[in-house]
């Protein structure tokens, strides 16, 4: 596995792959690794010749009150793990490397960053997509890989790369969960002993509530027995539990075929995110 920390570096690689006509999966994360990175990177290294790996903590995707500074980074373990699964390369750039001029260019994220976490998190979204976009001019992937734990982030990823004809596939991997079925995050590293006993029952809430939703269709019904759940049984606090038509990320409709409940709840200090998505005929 090599480790390349330049865009010039990283580029004579991709040349050289694109030369000698390889597929390349490319695998975006801000490191910390865990199973659900680890599983992006199998599912990558399973469909291409050549898996990149980026571990980049992104500034432009933190607000100026959230966790950049304290996000959790441990770049020699990530790599030892990355190496496990068969990455080729790492591409581990710093923030000048990345960032070394700003011409005030953005991408900014359409109607689908008004709801759920783009609402509580003004200008994160775009600064996913400045992330993500440089990171596929710079690794021109065939595919790339996304966890469904994020699913507004890939819906919007999504968005973009039909809305600006980036010539890639994405793959969304479903969400990896701990044994007591709290989705795999690096930000669980953050949580209190307390806080552990009590973080999964984001995942049973949003359980009860899909179940409720395709029984009878009701979306205040369905989001008050999680909200009811989620108080019962932790001391947190509810950012939004929504239940919205999927990809769009609008209110569900009669005509409604697939469904995105999301959750957002601070359990102690720290802020878990999780997800269903599901067809709302077959539930699936
Ligand atoms: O999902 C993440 O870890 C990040 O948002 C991503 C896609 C790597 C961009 O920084």
């Amino acid at each position: 596995m090599k480790v390349v920390t330049t865009i010039a570096a990283l580029s004579a690689e991709i040349q050289a792959a694109k030369i000698n006509e390889k597929t390349i999966g490319l695998v975006p994360t801000m490191g910390y690794l865990h199973e659900g990175h680890l599983t992006l990177a199998q599912a990558a290294r399973a469909e291409n010749d050549l898996v990149v790996m980026s571990i980049f903590v992104n500034p432009t995707q933190f607000g100026p009150n959230e966790d950049f500074e304290s996000y959790p980074r441990d770049l020699p373990h990530d790599l030892a793990l990355a190496e496990s699964v068969g990455v080729d390369i790492v591409f581990a750039p710093s923030v000048e490397e990345m960032y070394p001029h700003d011409g005030g260019i953005r991408i900014h994220a359409g109607k689908q960053a008004n709801v759920l976490c783009g609402a509580s998190r003004p200008g994160h979204f775009d600064g996913v997509l400045q992330v993500v976009a440089k990171l596929f001019h710079l690794t021109q992937p065939t595919r790339a890989y996304f966890g469904q734990k994020d699913a507004q982030q890939v819906a919007i990823i999504a968005t973009m790369v039909r809305d600006f004809n980036f010539p890639l596939e994405m793959r969304v991997v479903p969400v990896v969960r701990e044994e007591d079925g709290l989705a795999k995050s690096s930000r669980n590293v953050y949580l209190s002993e307390v806080d552990r006993k009590q973080a999964p029952a984001i995942n049973e809430a949003l359980e009860l509530a899909r179940d409720s939703f395709l029984e009878n269709g009701d979306v205040v019904e369905a989001i008050e027995i999680a909200t009811v759940h989620i108080a019962t049984r932790t001391n947190g606090k509810i950012d939004y539990i929504e239940l919205l038509a999927y990809p769009d990320l609008i209110p569900v409709t009669d005509d409604t075929e697939q469904v995105l409940l999301a959750a957002a709840v601070y359990i102690g200090n720290t802020r878990l995110i999780d997800n269903r998505i599901f067809n709302v005929k077959e539930g699936l």
